[in-house]
């Protein structure tokens, strides 16, 4: 590949410094690199590959010259510069929930559905984290035996919801280790040593009773696995853990398949560690799955409530899977 001009929008953000440290680590051939944020932050110093950067204000004329731009500085500054891009000639990969949804706008988890980065018009959406994670491992199973329904409950980390969040987390955490009342500033209630039914958590319920984060896993699931016939119900919960999303899965299938099938399908599917051994207590952890760019999956075995239905627990880094590094893979198959 002949080396690109890459932006990083977003780059002072959580997401956006994996962004830089994962084009770093993977080697993608960068001619040079823009880092783009707020006027906030203009002038602060960001290093890569060695060198002090500085970030500069993401304006509409940032993109000239521009041949790929990392997104993920929010919905709104990607609705309204993400165009700007495009028509700069750049292609956008896009970290936020603005264009996932759009017709004209691929949905992309490169082990699940690469072919979709060819249609692009300057856009492409990188999905939800909790979303990445749950379709690189069903997608061969639903190959092999046609997902009929999926039921899902996540465990997600706290660094999910930005800097700000883990710092919040931190402080609470302090607060009652020492006695002191915790103060919820951006969670609608303590996140230290508790569970919230709640993401995202500046968000109203729907009508319907869910949260968007829990139609995002409904609806993007159908897009990206190009199966509008399956039936998901997600329940999305934030829990007090810094990085890695953990999710308690049933699916059933068209065609029975049992637990050493699935567990050997797995073992072959790309970007997926089958971790499954209950009888040395091996099975996926976020505390081991952070800092990784593999999805783990175990405690595969019969949904015992289903003649055609299995149960597992898919774990995995959502800044790097869940985000930045999804992302880069999408940029290197650009
Ligand atoms: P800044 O640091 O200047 O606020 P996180 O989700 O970890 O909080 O990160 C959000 C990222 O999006 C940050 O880099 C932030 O920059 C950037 N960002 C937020 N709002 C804007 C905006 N209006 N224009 C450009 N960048 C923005």
């Amino acid at each position: 590949m002949t080396p690109k001009t890459v932006a990083v929008a977003g780059a002072t953000g959580l997401v956006g410094r994996e962004m830089m440290r994962v084009l770093e680590e993977r080697n993608f051939p960068v001619k040079s690199i823009k880092l783009l944020a707020s006027a906030r932050s203009k002038g602060t110093k960001l290093k890569f590959k060695g060198e002090d950067l500085p970030v500069e204000e993401l304006t509409e004329t940032s993109f000239k010259g521009v041949e790929i731009a990392l997104f993920s500085a929010g919905g709104s500054t990607s609705k309204k510069f993400s165009p700007c891009a495009a028509k700069d000639g750049c292609v956008v990969v896009d970290n936020s929930s603005a264009w996932r949804m759009d017709d004209t706008v691929p949905l992309v988890v490169p082990e699940v559905n690469a072919a979709d980065i060819k249609w692009h018009k300057g856009i492409i959406a990188n999905p939800n984290c909790s979303t990445i994670q749950m379709v690189v491992v069903l997608k061969p199973l639903h190959d092999a035996a046609k997902l009929e329904r999926v039921i899902v409950s996540t465990y997600q980390a706290v660094s999910g919801a930005g800097i700000k969040a883990l710092d919040e987390l931190l402080e609470q955490t302090k607060a009652v280790i020492e006695g002191r009342k915790p103060e919820a500033i951006l969670f609608p209630h303590q996140i230290a040593f508790n569970c919230i039914p709640q993401i995202p958590q500046s968000d109203a319920f729907a009508d319907n009773g869910y949260t968007s984060e829990e139609m995002k896993m409904v609806n993007e699931t159908k897009k990206i696995m190009g199966d509008q016939s399956i039936r998901v119900c997600a329940t999305t919960v934030r829990v007090p853990v810094y990085t890695g999303h953990s999710e308690s899965v049933n699916i059933e299938t068209e065609k029975k398949l049992t637990p050493d099938e699935a567990r050997a399908i797995l073992a072959n599917a790309p970007g997926v560690i089958v971790k499954d051994d209950p009888s040395r207590q091996v099975y996926p952890l976020a505390s081991e799955a952070a800092g990784h760019g593999d999805t783990f999956v175990g405690r595969i075995r019969e949904d015992l409530s289903h003649p055609h239905g299995l149960a597992m627990w898919i774990v995995s880094d959502n800044l790097l899977k869940g985000a930045a590094l999804n992302a880069v893979q999408i940029a290197e198959r650009l």
